[in-house]
C-alpha cells in the first residue's frame, strides 16, 4: 500500500496574483504617503525664525546694555510648547541698537551683562565677553552672536530662531 501523501499546494492565479500585488501596492502608496507626511513632516521640519516685537524703542536708554526677555508659543512636531528667553541690546549714546544673543558660543549657557565688570560673563564655565560680544575669557572663542533686527513703528523687532 502506497502511503504516500500527496502535497497540495494552493493553486494560484498568476494574473490574480500580480493584479493582488499591484492594487496593493497602489493602495498603500495612496494612502501612506499621505499619511507619512502628514505624522512625519512636521517632527522632520527644519526650525526656522521670527519676528518678536520688544515694544517702544523709546523706552531704552542710551549709553546702556539691556536684557529684553521673551516668550510666546512654538509649534514643534506636534506639540505646541512655549519658547522663553532673553537677548541683549546694546545702546550707545547716538541711540543705534545692536542685539546680541544671550547663548554662550562655548556650550550655550545664559550670559549675563555685568555692569561693573563691562563684561558679560558665562555663569557655566567663566567665560567673558566684552560689550562688543568678543570672547576675552574662558573657554568661549567665538564671540556672542549678533541677531538681525528692525524699528518699525518706533518698535523694536529682533529676528530670533525658533
Ligand atoms: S557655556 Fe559658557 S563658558 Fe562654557
Amino acid at each position: 500500500m502506497n502511503n504516500h501523501k500527496q502535497k497540495q499546494t494552493p493553486h494560484l492565479d498568476r494574473r490574480a496574483f500580480i493584479k493582488t500585488t499591484v492594487l496593493c501596492s497602489g493602495a498603500v502608496i495612496l494612502t501612506g504617503f499621505p499619511l507619512a507626511s502628514y505624522f512625519i513632516a512636521p517632527a522632520l521640519k527644519k526650525a526656522t525664525g521670527k519676528w518678536v516685537n520688544f515694544g517702544a524703542v523709546e523706552n531704552l536708554s542710551s549709553g546702556s546694555i539691556e536684557m529684553l526677555t521673551y516668550e510666546f508659543m512654538v509649534k514643534d512636531g506636534w506639540l505646541v510648547l512655549p519658547q522663553r528667553g532673553f537677548v541683549w541690546a546694546k545702546i550707545d549714546k547716538d541711540h543705534n541698537i545692536k542685539v546680541f544673543s544671550s547663548t554662550c558660543t562655548h556650550l550655550a549657557c545664559n550670559v549675563i551683562w555685568q555692569e561693573d565688570a563691562n563684561q558679560f560673563i558665562c555663569p557655566c564655565h567663566s567665560g567673558r565677553f566684552d560689550s562688543n560680544g568678543k570672547p576675552v575669557a574662558g573657554p568661549p572663542t567665538k564671540p556672542l552672536s549678533v541677531l538681525g533686527h528692525k524699528i518699525e513703528e518706533d518698535k523694536l523687532l529682533v529676528y530670533l530662531n525658533v
